[in-house]
């Protein structure tokens, strides 16, 4: 049995015995967050399988191999704590634009998605409840104004102009990882285009599907929701339905050594459980 130690539930230490796998109850999203920084890709890299090892390997630069690999690896080890089965049972399957899910064999549905930003990875999952999650890193010295033009609709520009300079970015990036939240929630990626629907933005305000000018029923069917994310992160995740609770986990980078020792327990018990410790 691996006991993640490593794993913290907000600050709230949690017994293995209570937990000898992750329970997602079907009106709960789980939200977890961790630093791809700092953890042992080659541990990592044995979950992963031979068409995402090829994938790890076309990368360029070694940062971003590693940042793959450590992202998938912790994927593939949540999905098993929640299925209760071992990572290499995980079979993941692509939709028509890349949104990845899992290929379940008559277990129940667990629907996840993921995004990695600067070092950073958010990890969603549900019971049943399509979603998409959004990380980005803010960045200070960017056209801001430019690129808002380029991607965002037509009231976004407009709202964004009224926001105070030094909210600006802010409101950007709330733009931007809101819209890139539902256009993964629904698994299109850029194939959907960006003007035909407006989220909120300004600081302060609720994150909001406001307007999807083609498809009208879509404003109900989804909801929308900012994130906690650490200083210089601005995240946004959308979720199928109303009627579900978010749960935010963390793990935790000052616990990497341990992980990774846990890892290795994995690795040698092909149909351990990944528990809480
Ligand atoms: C591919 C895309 C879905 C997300 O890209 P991204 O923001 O660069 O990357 P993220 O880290 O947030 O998400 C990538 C993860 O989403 C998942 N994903 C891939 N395609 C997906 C899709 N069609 N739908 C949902 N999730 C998808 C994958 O798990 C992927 O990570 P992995 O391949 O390492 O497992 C797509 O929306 C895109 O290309 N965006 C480009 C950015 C942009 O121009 N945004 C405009 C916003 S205004």
């Amino acid at each position: 049995m691996l006991r993640a130690d490593a794993i913290s539930y907000g600050s709230v230490a949690l017994k293995p015995s209570r937990f000898p796998g992750l329970a997602l109850d079907a009106a709960e999203v789980h939200l977890w967050q961790a630093s791809l920084d700092g953890r042992p890709a080659d541990i990592f890299e044995s979950f992963l399988s031979a068409d995402e090892l090829d994938r790890a390997n076309r990368f360029h630069f070694t940062e971003d191999r590693t940042h793959f690999v450590v992202a998938r690896g912790l994927l593939r080890n949540l999905l098993a704590a929640y299925l209760g089965i071992g990572c290499a049972e995980l079979r993941f399957s692509y939709g028509a634009k890349g949104k990845p899910f899992l290929l379940l064999d008559g277990r129940p549905q667990i629907n996840f998605n993921l995004s990695h930003a600067h070092g950073r990875a958010a990890f969603a999952f549900s019971r049943g409840r399509e979603l998409g999650v959004d990380l980005e890193y803010v960045k200070e010295d960017f056209e801001a104004e430019l690129i808002a033009n380029r991607f965002f609709s037509r009231s976004e520009v407009l709202a964004l102009r009224t926001v105070p300079a030094d909210l600006r970015n802010q409101a950007f990036f709330n733009c931007w990882t809101r819209k890139e939240a539902y256009i993964k929630a629904r698994g299109e990626g850029l194939s959907m285009p960006l003007v035909e629907f407006d989220v909120s933005l300004r600081p302060g305000e609720p994150a909001a599907l406001l307007n999807n000018y083609r498809e009208k029923r879509e404003v109900e069917r989804w909801s929308m929701k900012a994130i906690p994310a650490p200083e210089d992160y601005v995240g946004a995740l959308v979720v199928e339905g109303h009627d579900w609770q978010l749960k935010s986990f963390s793990l935790e980078k000052s616990n990497a050594p341990k992980l990774s020792a846990n890892v290795a327990a994995l690795e040698r018990h092909q149909h351990s459980r990944l528990s809480l410790g």
